[in-house]
Formats: C-alpha cells, structure tokens, sequence
C-alpha cells in the first residue's frame, strides 16, 4: 500500500545534482526508470492523492494531517511579531486564515477567557476573522460560536482554493495568516503569494512559515530531506526568501529555525504600496503528501 510521505520522492533527494546525474545517464545511453515517464501524466497522478489526503480524517499509521491547530501553537510556529500584529488589531479590521481546517485559531482567539489565547492576542476588541479551507472541517464548536457571535464576527469558507475567490467574495484584510495551509500544499506557489499580497490591505502583513526548505542563513542540517524546493532555469538552487525579496512594494522578513524536525523559514511579508508584482514560478515536481513534496522552477 502507498503510504504518503514514505519515502523519498525520487526527485528530492539530490535535486541539485539532477541535472548532472542526467548527463551521466545520457553520456552512457540509459535512461532513468522514472524519467522514462512524462512528468505531467505522473503529477496528475498525485494531484488526484493529494485530493484524497483533503478529504481524509485521521492519520495513515505514520502522520497526521493536522487541522486543530490553536491560537497559542499558531503563536510559537509563526513570525515572533504575529501575537502582537493579532493583538493590535481593532474591531473594524479584518484577519483572514489560509488553511484554517477546523478554524480552531479563530475560535480560540473570540475564547471569552482563555489566558493561553490571551498571551497572543492581547485583551483589547476582536477583529472580525475569515478561516478558508478547501474541504469543509467545521465542528459543531464553530457552528455555536459562529451562531452566538453573529453579525458575520467569523465566518469560514471552504469548497474552493484561495486563488478561486474573486477580490469581491473575500475583500481586504490587515493580516493573513497561514500555518500549514495553502502556501505549504499549492501547486501554483507565485500564483498563491500574489493573491495573498493582492487581499493585503496596504501596510498589512502576512505571516506563514515554509518547512522543508533551504534556509535563509544556511545553517540546514546535513541530509535534511527538503519539501519546497525552488531553482532557476539552469537548475541551480533558489532559497525560498531569496525569491520572496524579488517581489516588489513588499518587506519580507526572515527567521531561520534549523532547530525543528525540518529545516523551517518563519516568514513575514508586509505589504508597503499597492503595485505588488511576483516573480513566476513553474511546478515541475510534486509528491502528494501531508506536507507535499513540491520542486517549482523560476521563469525567466
Ligand atoms: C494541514 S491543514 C492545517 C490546518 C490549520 N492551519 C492547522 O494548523 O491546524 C491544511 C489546511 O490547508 C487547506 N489548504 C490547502 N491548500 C489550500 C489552498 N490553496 N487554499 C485554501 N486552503 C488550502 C486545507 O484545506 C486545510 O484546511
């Protein structure tokens, strides 16, 4: 049986020796056993897994597909500043969610009294807050809150991908959040970014975390098996920040944690003016997992 994750995707383990490896391969006349596939057919194979990982609930024996995630680990997993960004928020503002599963953050954050929600998010007015998903994980929880709350104070969406809501469905938001959600699983990572920066009002921040990736100060560890790997047209290696301070009108900040199970970049990326343009990413890999596996390449 296919377990996700299980091994090494066959791409990942020496992506940057690939390009060398297929030289070799070439020079002696054979062919690799996976490259003998095409790459779309084999990636549509794993969108159709990565699909089933969505709808599923509970764990395969090995790992979880997290999606109760609380206010308190949102605080120690994202950017050190996000407590406080929450905190200042006013009750007019808006935060939004991306990959918000059971919306638990949210709910923890309207928690009338809740002293570990309250070390992050202060104890002034609430802003009004939306939790996307694509698959539907509201608990019977949310639905009370939602009701007792009323007026729209949280609203969750789920049936769609970020990228499918008009501007018009979603409006404008001071903070984005995204803990484990779309910017770890989308196929269309520049797409996804721009988006995000595109819901942003001016001077909003969003804060998110990559795993799995090669660090900003490079401090990975050896044999680090990576999950998000970028590289440019000759196949060289981009870091993920790297790319992120090409896009123009933004601030990006980066914390390096080589300390966690994988080698993580925490992010903050704060948007300055309104003329955001992203540098395009293309997918070339992907290996349907809980995270997937995901190697995209800069266009030119
Ligand atoms: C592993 S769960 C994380 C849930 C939550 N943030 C937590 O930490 O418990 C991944 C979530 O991301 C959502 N997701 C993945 N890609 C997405 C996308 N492109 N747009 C919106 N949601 C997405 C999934 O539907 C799911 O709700």
């Amino acid at each position: 049986m296919r377990t996700v994750n299980s091994l090494v995707p066959r791409w990942r383990t020496a992506a940057t020796r690939l390009a060398v490896v297929i030289v070799i391969i070439q020079a002696l006349g054979l062919r690799a056993g996976w490259s003998q596939e095409p790459v779309q057919p084999r990636i549509n194979e794993e969108f159709l897994e990565q699909e089933k990982i969505y709808r599923s609930r509970g764990a395969d024996g090995r790992r979880v597909y997290t999606t109760d995630r609380g206010l308190s680990r949102y605080g120690e997993l994202l950017p050190s500043g996000f407590c406080d960004a929450l905190g200042r928020l006013g009750s007019s503002e808006r935060w939004l969610d991306i990959g918000a599963g059971q919306g638990e953050a949210i709910l923890d954050y309207y928690l009338p009294e809740d002293a570990a929600a309250e070390r992050c998010r202060g104890s002034g007015p609430r802003a009004r807050a939306v939790a996307i998903s694509i698959e539907d994980r509201r608990t019977d929880d949310w639905k009370q809150q939602a009701a007792r709350l009323g007026d729209d104070r949280i609203r969750y969406l789920s049936g769609k991908r970020l990228g499918q809501y008009s501007p018009e469905e979603l409006g404008k938001f001071q903070l984005i959040t995204d803990v484990y959600g779309g910017f770890t699983y989308t196929e269309d990572l520049s797409r996804f970014v721009d988006k995000v920066l595109k819901l942003l009002e001016d001077g909003g921040s969003f804060y998110t975390l990559a795993t799995g990736v090669h660090l900003e100060d490079g401090k990975d560890k050896l044999g680090t098996l990576y999950l998000t790997e970028l590289e440019d047209a000759f196949g060289r290696e981009v870091k993920v920040c790297s790319w992120l301070k090409k896009i123009s009108c933004v601030q990006v900040t980066c914390e390096s944690k080589s300390e966690r199970e994988r080698p993580t970049q925490l992010i903050k990326i704060q948007k300055v003016c309104s003329d955001t343009s992203v540098p395009r990413t293309k997918l070339v890999e992907f290996e349907a997992g809980y995270p997937p596996a995901r190697c995209f390449q800069l266009e030119p």
